[in-house]
Formats: C-alpha cells, structure tokens, sequence
C-alpha cells in the first residue's frame, strides 16, 4: 500500500438541515493498534470494518518494513501476512508520520526480545511523551536505551510484573498488554486505559490465544503465554466514536434527523447525556442510534477525561458547537493542554472563544462567516468541517491530508445526509 498526499481543500456551504442515513466505519485509534498486533502470530490475518484512511497505509508501511504485508481485497478488509521473518526496527521515516507507530514497541519487544524505534516527536497539539510505558516495561525487565534520536529495548524475555499507571495512558496501556503476552508470569496493570479500542485490542489478543482477565476494567491480568502460541484470527473493527460525533455535531449544528448507523451509544455515554443536556435528542434504533437537532441548542459546560469521561478527541467538536449555541460555556481540557489551536480558526469564522491554559470560554454567537480556515489536526480539522456548515457563505478549509489521515470520506458521507460540501 502506498499513500499519496495531494494538496487539496474542501468546500463548505450552508444549506441547512441534514437528513438520512450515515454510516459509521471502524475506528482510527483501534485499527492502527490491531494491525500493530499481527506481529504477535505468524501467518495470515483479516480485519474487517477497516477505515479507509491515510493512517492505515501509513501503519500498513511501517509492518511491511517490519515483515508483515498488508493487501485490501475489498474496500473495509484488509488481509496482513506475517511472514514470520521479523526486523525489529521502526525507522524514523515512518514512525515520524504516526504517532501511533509507538503501538510496534510491546508487540516486537514481546515477540523477538529487542527493538529499535525512532523516538515519536510531538504532535500539532503538544509533547507525547512515553515515559511511562519505558518504565513499566523496565520493570518488567526491559533494558532501554536512548542514543541518535532511535530508542532501543532488549529483553531475551519479559517477565510479569505489577504495573500501576499514575494516568490510565491509552499507549501505555496497549503496549504494556502486548509486552505481557509473552512474559514469563503474570501481568498485572493498575489504572490501565478503558477505551473501546482498548478493548478491542483486548478481545482480538483474547481470540489469538492471550490469556487476558479484567477485559474492559481499569485492572487488566495478562499471564504469559509461550512465544509461538498465539494464532491469527479474522476480527471486525469497532466502530469509531469520534467519527460517529462527528455526524452528531454536524446535526448539532445544521440541524436535521440522521440515523448515524453503527454508532454505539454505550462507547459514548457521557457524551451523548451531555449533548442532550444541550437540546439535541437521541434514539437508540436496529444497528444504530438517530439524532435529532433543531434550532439553537444551549450552551453547557464540558471537561475532558479519559475514558469513560468526554474524550479529548470530541473536544474542537464540542467547541463548535457551542460557538453557535445560546449562552456560555467553559470547556477544560485535562489530556493535552496545547490542544486549543484550532480556535484561532474558529475565530476567523467569527466565533467567541478565549483561551487561558487548560480553559475555554465559548460564548455562542446566532451564526459564523464562511472564511478560509486551516485543518492544525484531524480532529481540528473535522471540527472546521462542522463548523463550515453553521457558517454563512463559504469555508474553505486547507489541511485536508490530516482530515485524510482519520476520516473516511467526510465530505462524501456529509453529503449523502444533504450537506453542501465538496473537495475541490
Ligand atoms: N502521557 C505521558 N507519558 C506517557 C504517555 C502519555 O505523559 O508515557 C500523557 C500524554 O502526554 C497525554 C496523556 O498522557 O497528556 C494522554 O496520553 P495517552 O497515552 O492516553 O494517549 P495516546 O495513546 O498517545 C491516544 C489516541 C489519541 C487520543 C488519546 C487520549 C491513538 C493513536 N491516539 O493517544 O488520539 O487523543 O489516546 O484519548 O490511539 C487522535 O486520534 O486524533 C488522537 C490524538
């Protein structure tokens, strides 16, 4: 698999309210963590409900260098050979393009006792440190070392230990799982990252022969399985949440009545009780949830959390919404206190927002001003998408490679629910 980035932009009008269907595709934050976990077993393995985006063949890259092959038969499945011949090394052409690359570490670690890793820089929104999954996977044995920027680990073998998380970290979490796997003894992990797409790792690792216990708990229990046990599986993505509140807050804003299909209201709880608390209702129909929306929705206060709190990832979302909801709202960010770029865009579309450290205050206006506005990141970017339909006249949105990067086919998607809305 190759990527091609094209410069590009896309085309927001309002036109009002949005009816119909939408589906929902696989998630980003899960997908990229299931392909990462085919290094584990030899052989031949198939995700299915896989997104079409950027990051995947940038994922599907990186395993290719490292000894699996990637092929997509048919749009949604994608089919990953481990050859069985791994090199344990992620270069830094390919691990600078994906955060998520980071996911190799416990997987290689685990399975062919060494590793070397370009350090992952930061993001458009801050530091992404992994300090903690260093020293977890210290003391379960691993010696690391720090040297031109790559970062090496060896292990002949793991073995099990007690791991507490200051912070239930998502990375952190993954990686230690995986590590765990192979490790003599048990594993214990405190605090460990909830999310759907953990769990998802999770329930594949359980089908491929991992003996996992606590699945979907803050307390996972790995005991450690022979190397060469784990077997390959056919395994459905979990639908993506942050993409589903995408089609929510484009309601939100536009308003309308659209079935977001595949949306799973229990992967969004918190979520959706707070965009009722706004106005906006909720149905729960066969495979899948109905939003509704109409009129200004009022304003509410919001702060993000991990799991099963108000991801951060909703945040530009949130935001927006608010930007044209009745009142204020303060929305704290307690994950990535950098993460607020996007508002300087949100400003030049006329919106309300002050900034000050990890706060926002977001007074609603009756309406923004279609201008030209820069995607600083796919969630930014999205968020610029949602917002151009609340906008008088047009946005034009630039960036469009990060959007590509998370979302498959936003503009074809908004469009199918009546959007005005087209890449040029
Ligand atoms: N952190 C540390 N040290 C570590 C690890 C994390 O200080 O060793 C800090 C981070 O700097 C951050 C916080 O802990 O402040 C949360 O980090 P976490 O490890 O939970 O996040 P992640 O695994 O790096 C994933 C998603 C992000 C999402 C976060 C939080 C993937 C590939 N990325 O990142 O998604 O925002 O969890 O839910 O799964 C996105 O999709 O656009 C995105 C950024």
């Amino acid at each position: 698999m190759r990527t091609n980035q094209v410069p590009e932009h896309i085309v927001v009008r309002q036109r009002g309210e949005l009816h119909g269907t939408v589906d929902v595709p696989g998630a980003k934050n899960s997908v990229l963590k299931l392909m990462a976990a085919t290094i584990m077993a030899d052989g031949t393995h198939e995700l299915t409900n896989v997104p079409a985006i950027a990051d995947v063949a940038i994922m599907g890259d990186l395993l290719a260098a490292i000894g699996v092959d990637s092929t997509v038969p048919e749009p949604g499945r994608l089919v990953l050979t481990n050859r069985g011949d791994l090199v344990p090394v992620a270069p830094y052409e390919l691990v600078e393009r994906i955060r998520a690359s980071i996911n190799v570490l416990g997987p290689l670690l685990g399975r062919c006792g060494r590793v070397r890793l370009a350090m992952p820089g930061g993001d458009d929104f801050g530091a992404r440190p992994i300090d903690m999954h260093v020293a977890a996977l210290e003391t379960m044995g691993a010696e690391f070392k720090f040297s031109h920027g790559d970062v090496e680990a060896r292990a002949d073998r793991l073995h099990g230990a007690a791991v507490s998380f200051a912070f239930p970290s998502v990375g952190a979490t993954e990686n230690v799982l995986t590590a765990a796997v192979f490790a003599e003894g048990v594993t214990t992990i405190d605090n460990a990252a909830r999310e759907p797409e953990v769990v998802d790792l999770c329930d594949l690792l359980v089908a491929m022969g991992a003996d996992i216990a606590g699945v979907g708990t803050s307390t996972l229990t790995v005991r450690g399985v022979e190397r060469g046990s784990l077997r390959p599986v056919g395994h459905r993505t979990v639908a993506d949440r942050i993409q589903a509140a995408t089609y929510m807050a484009a309601v939100a804003v536009a308003g309308g009545d659209v079935v977001v299909r595949d949306a799973r209201p229990e992967h969004m709880s918190n979520l959706l009780a707070r965009l009722a608390d706004m106005g906006m209702d909720f149905e729960p129909v066969p495979g899948g949830l109905r939003v509704a929306a109409s009129g200004r929705l009022r304003s509410i206060d919001v702060q993000t959390l991990p799991y099963p709190g108000i991801a951060t990832d909703y945040k530009p979302l949130v935001i927006t919404m608010l930007s044209v909801a009745d009142g204020v709202g303060i929305v704290t960010e307690n994950l990535y206190p950098g993460r607020f770029r996007y508002v300087e865009e949100l400003l030049r579309l006329g919106a309300d927002v002050r900034t000050n450290g990890h706060h926002a205050v977001v007074r609603g206006v009756p309406r923004l001003s279609g201008a030209p506005v820069r995607a600083h990141d796919i969630r930014a970017g999205a968020a610029m998408v949602v917002a151009g339909l609340a906008a008088e006249g047009e946005t034009v949105i630039s960036g469009v490679g990060h959007i590509d990067r998370g979302y498959d086919d936003l503009v074809g998607r908004l469009r199918s629910v009546g959007a005005d809305i087209e890449r040029v």
